[in-house]
C-alpha cells in the first residue's frame, strides 16, 4: 500500500493533466525531431506563424516601463483602485449593466471562479455548468467539497440547448439554497460556442422566473475568459447591457481575467466583477471575496496590475492593444476557418465554432484517436465526448491537411462521431 499522510479529504487527490502532459510530450519530440515535424494543437495560448509564443508588444513595454515600486510593492488585498476601474471599463466597454459594480482583484480568472465556488455555495452543493467546459471547473468543485453538473450545452440542432439548461435549474433550486452557474460564452473553451442575444434574453427571463418570490438565490458566472478574441470589440460585449436590473436574488460575478487579453497568462491577474441591484450585496461581495483572497494568496500582483492599468490610462496604448488584439483574433479565425473548411470537404464534425482559442471534433474513443495521431506526430486533447484542438497555437501551415489526417484517423480507430 502506498504510504500517505495526508488528510482524509486529501486522499487520493491527483493533478493528472492531460493538457500538460500531452504538451510535455509534444514539445520532447520537436527537440527531438525539429519543431517543424511536430503539430501541437495542445497549447492554450496564442503562438504566432513561427511558433512562439505572443506577448502583445503594447504589454511588452509597459513591462519594461515599470519601476522598482511598481513591481515590488504590496498592492491592497482588493487590488489598486485603478486596477479595478480598469478591469470594469476593459470587461464591459460601453455595455456597462446599470446597478452596483465592484470589483476584486483575483489571481487570474481561476482566482474568481475558486472565490465563487467558496464563498457562494455550500459544502456538498452541486455547482452548475454546461457538458462541455474547462476542465479546472471540476477540480475546483471537488477540492471545495462541491460537484460539478452538467448540462447539454448544444442541442442537436447546434443550437444552445436551452430545455436541458432549464431541467438542471430547476432541479437545484429545488433543493440548495444557491444555484452557482458558470457560463463560458463567448468563446466556450473547448468549442468556440457562444450564447446568441436571444439566448441570454431566454436564461435570464427564465431566472427571474425560478427564483421569484423564493428565499433562493442565483449567482451567475459569465467567464469570460477569451472575451478579446471574441468579435469586434463593442459587439461582442453587448450582451453585458443584460445584466443591468435584474432583481436582488440574482448576482451577476463576470469572471474576468488578464491571461489572454494582455497575454499575461503565467502573471495570474484577474478580477471578479459583481452586478447587482442591492448595495448591501456589493458590500458584502467585497468583504467576503477580499477576506478569500487574504486566506488564500493574499494580496494581488503589483506588476501585472500596474503594467494594466498604465495601458488602459493612454488612450494610444488602448488603440494599439485593440489593434494587436484584432490581428490575432483575425489570425485564430483565418487558422479556424482552414479547418473548418477542410473538415467539410472530408465529412469530419465538428462542434459548431464561433471564436476561441479552441475547437472540438466530437466523437466517440477519443483518447484512441489522439493515440493514434500522436503516432504522426500530431498532439491533440482527449475529452470525455471529443477531441480539442487548439487554433490559437496551431500555424496555418500545419492545420491545412489536418481535417483530413483526422478523419482518416477517426474511421481506422473505429471511432464513432
Ligand atoms: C474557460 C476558462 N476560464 C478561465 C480561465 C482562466 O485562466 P487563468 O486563471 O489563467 O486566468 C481559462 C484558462 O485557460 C479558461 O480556459
Amino acid at each position: 500500500m502506498v504510504k500517505s499522510v495526508a488528510a482524509p479529504q486529501a486522499k487520493g487527490k491527483s493533478a493528472e493533466d492531460k493538457i500538460f502532459g500531452a504538451n510535455n510530450r509534444a514539445n520532447a519530440l520537436a527537440e527531438e525531431i525539429g519543431v517543424d515535424k511536430v503539430i501541437n494543437g495542445t497549447v492554450g495560448s496564442i503562438l504566432d506563424e513561427d511558433g512562439q509564443l505572443v506577448m502583445l508588444k503594447v504589454v511588452q513595454d509597459a513591462y519594461k516601463a515599470l519601476t522598482p515600486k511598481e513591481i515590488v510593492s504590496y498592492a491592497p488585498i482588493q487590488g489598486y483602485p485603478d486596477y479595478l476601474d480598469a478591469v470594469i471599463d476593459q470587461c464591459f466597454g460601453q455595455s456597462r449593466p446599470d446597478g452596483y459594480i465592484r470589483a476584486c482583484a483575483t489571481s487570474g480568472g481561476s482566482g474568481v471562479l475558486h472565490h465563487v465556488i467558496h464563498n457562494y455555495s455550500e459544502w456538498g452543493d452541486d455547482v452548475l455548468t454546461s457538458d462541455y467546459h474547462w476542465g479546472a471547473y471540476g477540480s475546483m468543485c471537488h477540492d471545495n467539497g462541491r460537484t460539478l453538473r452538467e448540462f447539454e450545452l448544444i442541442d442537436p440542432n447546434g443550437a444552445f440547448n436551452f430545455a436541458s439548461f432549464k431541467d438542471h435549474v430547476t432541479d437545484m433550486v429545488s433543493k440548495q439554497y444557491n444555484t452557482v452557474i458558470i457560463i463560458n460564452s463567448p468563446a466556450n473553451n473547448p468549442t468556440g460556442f457562444a450564447l446568441t442575444s436571444q439566448d441570454w434574453d431566454n436564461v435570464l427571463a427564465f431566472l427571474k422566473d425560478v427564483v421569484k418570490g423564493k428565499d433562493k438565490n442565483i449567482i451567475l458566472v459569465p467567464d469570460v475568459a477569451y472575451l478579446d478574441y471574441s468579435g469586434e470589440k463593442q459587439e461582442c460585449r453587448k450582451f453585458f447591457k443584460k445584466f443591468g436590473n435584474l432583481p436582488d436574488n440574482i448576482l451577476v460575478i463576470v469572471a474576468y481575467t488578464c491571461s489572454k487579453g494582455f497575454t499575461m497568462y503565467g502573471q495570474r491577474m484577474g478580477a471578479m466583477i459583481c452586478v447587482t441591484p442591492n448595495k448591501d450585496i456589493a458590500d458584502e461581495f467585497v468583504a467576503i471575496n477580499q477576506y478569500t483572497s487574504r486566506a488564500t494568496w493574499s494580496n494581488s500582483n503589483s506588476a501585472a496590475m500596474k503594467a494594466m492599468v498604465n495601458i488602459c490610462k493612454d488612450p494610444a496604448k488602448v488603440a494599439e492593444l485593440d489593434a494587436e488584439r484584432a490581428k490575432y483574433f483575425n489570425l485564430i479565425k483565418e487558422r479556424a476557418d482552414i479547418f473548418m473548411k477542410e473538415a467539410q470537404a472530408c465529412g469530419l464534425k465538428y462542434l459548431p465554432y464561433l471564436s476561441g482559442f479552441f475547437i472540438t471534433i466530437p466523437m466517440t474513443d477519443s483518447q484512441k484517436v489522439c493515440d493514434a495521431m500522436e503516432k504522426e506526430n500530431i498532439f491533440l486533447v482527449p475529452l470525455g465526448k471529443g477531441i480539442r484542438l487548439a487554433v490559437c497555437s496551431v500555424s496555418k501551415k500545419k492545420i491545412t491537411g489536418l481535417a483530413a489526417k483526422l478523419k482518416k484517423t477517426v474511421d481506422a480507430v473505429g471511432a464513432k462521431q
